[in-house]
């Protein structure tokens, strides 16, 4: 997010940093990314050696909108698929990428995944997301821009634990959820934040 906390400007991210990409990469790499329709339609495409999982409340009309990829309902088959193959499935001779769908952010449980699931946007996700997080690894960019989308309040529920990165251009912090610690030790969610920008990632994606 921005100073002026904008994470998005007409469904696309209002700067590049390659540098910050390239950290979430690191992040997410060989996990489970969670994502609204609208920032997938911003992507355009599913983020490589991750499981995507898009949440939609009109699939067909996701299908539809896409006919490039088949978008098949996750229905909580736990530990069903490694964490990040795609399933092509033939059919007429051409190939689909298969592409996750959950139809409600609520019936996600992140102990079904293998692996650890990340909010990865955008701000309706984060709205709705946010409280069952455990951790919020957080881009500050150090601007102050134009926006239409915002990151939520955060700062009554979490606490910063560590500056993960601080440049000329950006920092990052950790943040952990005051309400989840030590209490719990279930596994909960993360949010990871930052990458999906407007343009799509950088060709190595
Ligand atoms: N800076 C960053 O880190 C970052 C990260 C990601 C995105 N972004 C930016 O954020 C903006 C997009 O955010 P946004 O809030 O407009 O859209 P979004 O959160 O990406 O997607 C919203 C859509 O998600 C689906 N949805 C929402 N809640 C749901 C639920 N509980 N269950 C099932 N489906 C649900 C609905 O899809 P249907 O309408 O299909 O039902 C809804 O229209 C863009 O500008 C993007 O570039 C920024």
């Amino acid at each position: 997010m921005s100073e002026n906390r904008v994470i998005g400007q007409g469904n696309k991210i209002p700067w590049y940093l390659p540098e910050d990409f390239r950290w979430f990469k690191e992040m997410t790499m060989g996990h489970v990314i969670v994502m609204g329709r609208k920032t997938f339609e911003s992507l355009g495409k599913p983020l490589p050696n991750r499981k995507n999982l898009v949440l939609t409340r009109h699939l067909e009309q996701l299908n539809k909108n896409h006919p490039k990829f088949c978008f098949r309902e996750w229905r909580g088959e736990s530990g069903q698929m490694p964490p990040y193959q795609f399933n092509f499935s033939k059919f007429n001779e051409n190939e689909k990428t298969e592409i996750l769908v959950a139809t409600s952010l609520a019936k996600l449980d992140p102990m079904d995944f293998p692996s650890k699931v990340i909010i990865c946007g955008g701000a309706q996700i984060y709205e709705q997301a946010l409280f069952r997080c455990s951790d919020l690894y957080l881009t500050i960019v150090k601007r102050i821009v134009g926006g239409d989308a915002f990151f939520p309040a955060f700062e009554d529920r979490f606490q910063a634990v560590e500056e993960m990165r601080d440049c000329a251009e950006f920092k990052i912090i950790h943040f952990r959820n005051r309400s989840l610690f030590p209490a719990t030790q279930s596994r909960n969610m993360t949010v990871g934040q930052e990458l999906l920008s407007g343009d799509n990632p950088p060709d190595s994606e």
